[in-house]
């Protein structure tokens, strides 16, 4: 089995990569590292430098592939909110050229940001699509485009990742997930800082249930095509237990030595108060649940 994992140099990419391997995939990455490392690739895995708004670099890319998961992506809300333009560029049109390029299976990396703020909670894959921002339309743009893929087409499926956190998430900038920025501060004893009040709340998902289900929505499209009941749909890959911030602080706090101290400054632009989903789909449909705690996932951050 050859398969493409575009961005596979991020954070969730290289989890990705690294199980398909341990399960005798041939794997091929292309990432432009604007936000990956290579480093974090495993031995073995076929590295394509490249950009994926080049088309010659995603063509060679994609030769070959008998499944594509499209991970590469702008993944911070604010850096999309200061450069539109390219986050145009990469996250909806190249997007759109993978997925009508592609001649095999296509998981496409979609985002709870799509629903905007919640009108209700838990969100199920009904729930009215409002994005705040540009990250969040262009997901959902790419997100419906596989929603309305009809019978004849490449099969695909959307994936609505909650917040994902875990082990290689490089918390070295301020756009990285919130979790990894927390946890390496607090541990080396610098302050952090909540943009508002710290009472919104997040959805909370280990990386390794997400790549679990990537791998059983992937499996059943090569398996049954446009008949797989992930072909056209979308999935929330989410636990169901939102957490504030202030929660997740006090978590850490009583977690390292000494204070942690805290600072507060002004809420983000295009940020959400709320997110919390519900994945019955994905549970009823597939054999997945989320198996990580928070606490559990938390603590083995910090040991
Ligand atoms: P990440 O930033 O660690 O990984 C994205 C990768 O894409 C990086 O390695 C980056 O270098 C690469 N990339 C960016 N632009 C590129 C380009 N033009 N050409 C080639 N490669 C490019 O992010 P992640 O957390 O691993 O997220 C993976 C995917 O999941 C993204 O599509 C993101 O939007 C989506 N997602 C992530 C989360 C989360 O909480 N981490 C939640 C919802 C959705
Ligand atoms: C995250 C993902 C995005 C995904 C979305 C799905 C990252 C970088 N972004 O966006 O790809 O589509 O979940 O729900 O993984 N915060 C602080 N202090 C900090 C950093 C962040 O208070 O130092 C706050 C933010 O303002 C926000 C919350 O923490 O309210 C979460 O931020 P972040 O981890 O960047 O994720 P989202 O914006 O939710």
């Amino acid at each position: 089995m050859h398969v493409l994992v575009t961005g596979g140099a991020g954070f969730i990419g290289s989890h990705l990569s690294a199980k398909l391997l341990s399960l005798g995939a041939s794997v091929t990455v292309i990432d432009d590292l604007s936000a990956g490392d290579m480093g974090g690739v495993p031995k073995g895995v076929n590295i394509i430098e490249g950009c994926i708004t080049d088309s010659a670099s995603l063509s060679n890319a994609m030769q070959g592939s008998d499944v594509v998961f499209h991970l590469a992506a702008i993944a911070s809300v604010p850096l999309c909110e200061a450069d539109p333009a390219w986050s145009d560029k990469v996250n909806l049109q190249a997007s759109l050229e993978i997925i009508s390029a592609a001649n095999c299976p296509v998981i496409f990396a979609s985002s709870a940001a799509i629903y905007g703020e919640p009108v209700e909670i838990p969100i199920a894959e009904n729930h009215p699509i409002s994005p705040v921002g540009y990250y969040g339309q262009q997901k959902a743009t790419i997100d419906a485009n596989i929603c309305s893929l009809g019978p004849q087409s490449t099969p695909a499926c959307a994936l609505r990742f909650f917040n994902v956190y875990g082990a290689g998430q490089d918390p070295s900038s301020q756009y990285s997930g919130v979790l990894s920025i927390f946890i390496d501060r607090a541990s080396n004893g610098r302050q952090i800082t909540i943009f508002g009040d710290g009472e919104q709340t997040r959805d909370f998902i280990h990386v390794s249930d997400v790549v679990q289900a990537l791998l059983l929505t992937g499996s059943s499209l090569v398996e049954s095509g446009v008949s797989s009941p992930a072909h056209a749909s979308s999935f929330n890959i989410c636990t169901g237990s939102p957490v504030t911030l202030n929660e997740v602080v006090d978590v850490i706090s009583s977690h390292v030595e000494g204070d942690v101290a805290v600072s507060h400054e002004e809420g983000r632009e295009g940020d959400i108060k709320h997110s919390s989903g519900d994945s019955t789909k994905l549970q009823s449909t597939f054999d997945w649940k989320p198996e990580t705690s928070l606490t559990d996932g938390l603590l083995s951050l910090l040991s």
